[in-house]
């Protein structure tokens, strides 16, 4: 059993968990991911790590609500326990000597580019991060990111933080004005990636990105996390999740990771309803009286 030893709202609908996973914290690598299991009748779950402190053995991982299990993990409370953390999964990011790294995140996307930026700082890269979102109430992991990088850039859809745009607003600014840039590192909603790879495609800059397509059992074995790169099948969970990004076939991940949507909708709005019924009859219940 893995303790949550703090849970936090950071915006709408998306919590930062530190878990406790000693073995965890000591061995994974930025850019590898951990499945989670809530209970042991719980789906598994992928999800990245947002940070990792191998002195206290705590691992730092974002959810946010977009179906079932998601949401009856985020109703967690700090001193619950996780059934399982599995990992860590996946090949760690590339880092090394490149020169000029921008890494990008979005969304849920943000945290798991600070343990990146800082691996690829600590090295002696000079690191610019930009990070999005559609409105500044929505942006998340600003001061960890900008402690991370050498330099911060930020972006929001409304304008209403930040320069009005997208990430790849931002990047291309950076490019036209003749800024050198040696790698690109992008980590967010799939729109998002792609993007960024068209940004970088003409000037040929070398750019990741971390795939997120549906993942089972995270070891290679059910094939539900396939994805072509460079017209090749590849299995994100042990292949990847980073992938050259002007390699990715993001039209057919994108078109493949809708398959379920209906099934996931009723599944989410089933949990919402039971959800509902049970606060009700909670509030209704007659309150005991030497309570
Ligand atoms: C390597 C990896 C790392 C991830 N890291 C994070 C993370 O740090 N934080 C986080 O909140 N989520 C992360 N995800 C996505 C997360 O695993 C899914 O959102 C989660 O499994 C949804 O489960 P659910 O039952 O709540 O929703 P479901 O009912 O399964 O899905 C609800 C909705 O979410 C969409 N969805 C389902 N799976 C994914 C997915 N893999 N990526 C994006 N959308 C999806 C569905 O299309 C659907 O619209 C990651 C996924 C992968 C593969
Ligand atoms: S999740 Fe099953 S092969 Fe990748």
């Amino acid at each position: 059993m893995f303790e949550i030893i703090d849970k936090r709202e950071l915006c709408d609908k998306v919590y930062q968990f530190k878990i406790r996973a000693q073995h965890l914290a000591k061995k994974a690598k930025a850019g590898q991911f951990v499945i989670l299991r809530k209970d042991e009748m719980g789906e598994r779950v992928p999800m990245s790590i947002g940070g990792l402190d191998p002195a206290s053995g705590v691992l730092t991982v974002v959810i946010q609500e977009v179906g079932k299990t998601s949401a009856s993990m985020n109703r967690m409370k700090t001193g619950d326990h996780f059934a399982d953390v599995v990992g860590p999964l996946g090949i760690p990011s590339h880092i090394e000597k490149f020169g000029h790294c921008v890494c990008i995140g979005g969304g849920v996307g943000i945290p798991p580019i600070r343990p990146i930026a800082q691996a690829l700082k600590e090295i002696g890269n000079k690191v610019t991060t930009i990070i999005g979102s559609r409105t500044k109430d929505l942006l998340i992991f600003e001061q960890e990111l900008r402690e991370a990088s050498h330099e911060l850039l930020i972006s929001t859809d409304d304008g209403s933080y930040g320069t009005h745009g997208f990430v790849t607003t931002i990047l291309q600014k950076m490019i036209d004005d003749g800024g050198h840039i040696d790698m690109v590192i992008a980590i967010g909603p799939v729109p998002m990636m792609k993007a960024v790879v068209a940004t970088t495609r003409e000037p040929k800059i070398k750019t990741y990105v971390s795939l997120n397509p549906i993942m089972v059992d995270g070891t290679g074995m059910c094939g539900a996390c396939r994805v072509t790169v460079g017209g090749k099948t590849r299995f994100a969970c042990v292949d990847g999740p980073d992938f050259d990004g002007h390699e990715v076939d993001f039209d057919e991940m994108t078109k493949r990771m809708k398959m379920y949507v209906r099934y996931e909708k009723q599944a989410y709005d089933r949990f919402l309803q039971d959800e509902h019924c049970r606060l009700a009859k909670a509030a209704e219940a007659p309150k005991d009286k030497n309570a």
